[in-house]
C-alpha cells in the first residue's frame, strides 16, 4: 500500500514553523507506516525512495540526524577509497557520499539543481549512500538484496542539543533548547519519532549485513569502531596508517576540514533565508563533539520529562545501547 500522510496541526506545530522562519509554511505531515515526520513536500518522492534501485557492492548509512552521521560517513569513504586524504580533503564529502533524499526533505531554500535521488542512484560503484529514513521508508530493495548498512544512533539528549544547533544553523530557529526538547517528544522536528527510529534498526542488529554502533563509543575508542566498520566493509586498515586515519577523524581536524564542516553550505542555506553570517552567531556545524552537552544544556525539568519519556518509548524492548 502506497504510504499516506496526515497533517501536524497542534499548536506546537504553528510555533514550531513561526520559530523556524516558516519553512513548514505548506506543512508538516506524520506518514504512515512510520509516524515519520517531514515537510509534506516529502510526499512527492516517498514512492520513488521506495522504489529506489539498491545494489548489492552498495555501503548504506543510515542515522537519525545528528547521531554521528558526518564522522561516519568520512570514515567510510576513507576505507572504501584505500585512504586517499588528499582527495578526502580536496572534494566536498556531499559529493563524495550523497544524500539519498536531500532534495525531498529541503524546505524554503534552493533545492539543489540535480535530484539527490538521481545522484546517488548514478553515483559510482560502490555508491556509497546516506539517509535518515526509518526502516519502513527506505528502499524496499535493502531488505531483499541486503547491501552492508551501518547505523549510527546516540544518547537522546546530546541528540537533541545537536538538533536544536542544527535548526539555529541552517533554518534561524529561535527556540529554547528547553521548547525545543518538548517539540521533540511530541514528533514535531523532521525524522521523529527518535525512539521508534532507533529500535527499528537496533532490533536488525544481528543481521549479517547490518552494523549498529553509537556515538558514545565512537568517542570511547575511535580505533575499536574503525576496526568494526574496516570488518564490516572487509577494508582492513594497515596497521602504520591507523594514526594518520585516527588523526584526520579527530574532532578538531574535522572541524577545520571546509570538504566535511558544511560552513560554506551552511552561509548559502543562511543567505537564502536572508539570515546572518552563522559566524556572528556563534554557530558552527562541528559544534562541540562531546558526550554529555544535553545534560548540560536542558532544564532539570525537562532532563526528568525526557527521561520519564524514553523509559515509556523503551518499556520491553530490551535496548541496551546509548539513552
Ligand atoms: P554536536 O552538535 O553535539 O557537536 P551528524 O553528522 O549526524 O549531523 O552529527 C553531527 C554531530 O557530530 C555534531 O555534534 C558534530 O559536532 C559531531 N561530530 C562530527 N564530527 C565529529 C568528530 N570528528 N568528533 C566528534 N564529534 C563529531
Amino acid at each position: 500500500m502506497a504510504p499516506t500522510a496526515e497533517f501536524l496541526s497542534s499548536p506546537r506545530v504553528k510555533s514550531f514553523n513561526q520559530n523556524m522562519n516558516n519553512v513548514y509554511d505548506k506543512g508538516l505531515v506524520k506518514i504512515t507506516p512510520s509516524n515519520c515526520t517531514q515537510p509534506v513536500e516529502f510526499m512527492e518522492d516517498v514512492q520513488a525512495i521506495l522504489d529506489f534501485e539498491v545494489k548489492p557492492d552498495d555501503v548504506w548509512l543510515v542515522t537519525f540526524p545528528k547521531c554521528g552521521t558526518t564522522w561516519t560517513q568520512e570514515l567510510v569513504w576513507l576505507l572504501m577509497n584505500d585512504l586517499n586524504f588528499e582527495q578526502a580533503k580536496r572534494t566536498p564529502l556531499t559529493e563524495r557520499f550523497p544524500f539519498l533524499e536531500l532534495s525531498s526533505i529541503i524546505t524554503g531554500v534552493k533545492k539543489p539543481p540535480v535530484h539527490s535521488i538521481d545522484i546517488a542512484k548514478n553515483s559510482r560503484s560502490p555508491r556509497l549512500i546516506k539517509s535518515h529514513l526509518p526502516v519502513e521508508l527506505l528502499p524496499r530493495q535493502l531488505w531483499t538484496v541486503k547491501p552492508k548498512i551501518i547505523y549510527v544512533t546516540r544518547n537522546v539528549k546530546d541528540v537533541i542539543v545537536s538538533y536544536l544547533n542544527h535548526h539555529q544553523l541552517w533554518l534561524g530557529c529561535s527556540l529554547t533548547a528547553d521548547e525545543f526538547a518538548e517539540g521533540f517528544m511530541e514528533n514535531i522536528p523532521k525524522y521523529t519519532p527518535f525512539w521508534d527510529h532507533v529500535l527499528s534498526f537496533w532490533k536488525l542488529r544481528n543481521e549479517a549485513n547490518i552494523l549498529v554502533f553509537g556515538f558514545e563509543e565512537m568517542k570511547a575508542d575511535l580505533s575499536s569502531v574503525v576496526g568494526k566498520v574496516a570488518a564490516h566493509l572487509g577494508r582492513p586498515v594497515p596497521e602504520d596508517q591507523l594514526p594518520a586515519l585516527l588523526d584526520h577523524l579527530s574532532f578538531q581536524k574535522m572541524r577545520s576540514n571546509k570538504a566535511v564542516n558544511f560552513e560554506e553550505r551552511v552561509e548559502n542555506a543562511r543567505q537564502d533565508l536572508g539570515l546572518r553570517p552563522a559566524a556572528s552567531e556563534g554557530l558552527k556545524f562541528m559544534r562541540s563533539g562531546a558526550v554529555g552537552d544535553g545534560q548540560q544544556r536542558l532544564s532539570e525539568d525537562v532532563r526528568r520529562k525526557v527521561d520519564a519519556w524514553t523509559d515509556a518509548c523503551l518499556a520491553g524492548s530490551g535496548f541496551d545501547g546509548p539513552r
